[in-house]
């Protein structure tokens, strides 16, 4: 928690309403792809007060934003690390997190620097709508491919949480762009430049991470990382929602809604094609 001014809100649901105990363990270690990039989603979740305390910086002299950024998006993003961690821990008891975790927190610490943020506020505010559009589908491919029952829920309750997040951070674009005015070719340069970049650096640091402390007994092998990745890249493909990525992507350009049906498909087929990449 960032420290000082701001006191967290109370949390839409908490970690210890969740039973883990009632996971079936075994049946979940079947799916062991999934497994680790649930494991690299906890990693980066884990580092939102990193990211948090950037962000809080950047919008140092608007309250709102860094009281709601202080107050419920950090202890959110921070619960999904933890709950995240616990489904990880259950399923694989030998599974030393805290060691993975240190390792991925060093590389992933250089990523994630104030220099990273746009310095105009309203398109900062569309590159987090980015990034909540990107957690959003991916709970929801998580939670569509997950065969076993409480992580199929905790996926879902996740990716409501980073609906409402992404909600906020529109919002708060909306009414920086009323003051600033960016042209939409801007907006939607921060929209791309942001789906390509970041978040892809995030997400492999994860995995790689992840990966790495599964196998950690059999050393590093590139071919193996290539494979375990391709699967896991093969499984979210499958259960991706397209769709719903396509409609929140298109959302800050505000596009009179003739042109957003024209554009919808094309952009459903980029989404696709990111996620292939
Ligand atoms: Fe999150
Ligand atoms: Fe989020």
């Amino acid at each position: 928690m960032t420290p000082g001014r701001f006191s967290p809100a109370p949390l839409p649901w908490r970690v210890e309403d969740i039973d883990f105990r009632a996971i079936d363990a075994a049946a979940a270690r079947e799916d062991e792809p999934l497994l680790l990039l649930v494991a690299a989603c906890s990693f980066v979740e884990s580092a939102a007060h990193v990211y948090a305390g950037n962000l809080i910086g950047h919008f140092a002299a608007d309250a709102r934003i860094s009281a709601w950024l202080a107050r419920h998006w950090e202890p959110e993003e921070l619960q999904h690390g933890r709950a995240l961690r616990a489904y990880v821990e259950r399923v694989w008891p030998d599974y030393d997190w805290p060691r993975a975790y240190a390792a991925f927190f060093a590389d992933y610490g250089r990523l994630c620097t104030p220099e990273d943020l746009e310095p105009v506020r309203s398109l900062e505010l569309v590159a987090r709508c980015v990034v909540e559009t990107g957690t959003a589908t991916l709970y929801r491919a998580i939670s569509r491919s997950a065969r076993e029952p409480t992580l199929r829920a905790l996926a879902a309750r996740i990716s409501r949480d980073e609906i409402g997040h992404y909600r906020h951070f529109h919002r708060a674009f909306r009414r920086y762009q009323r003051a600033e005015r960016s042209s939409r070719p801007r907006v939607l340069r921060a929209l791309v430049h942001r789906l390509l970049d970041e978040r892809r650096e995030d997400a492999e640091c994860g995995l790689r991470h992840a990966i790495a402390e599964r196998y950690r007994g059999a050393g590093p092998d590139p071919a193996r990382l290539r494979a375990v990745t391709a699967r896991i890249r093969a499984l979210v493909r499958n259960a991706f929602p397209y769709e719903m990525g396509a409609g929140l992507l298109l959302k800050p350009l505000g596009l009179p809604a003739r042109v957003a049906r024209l554009v919808r498909p094309p952009l459903v087929l980029a989404a696709r094609w990111i996620v292939l990449g």
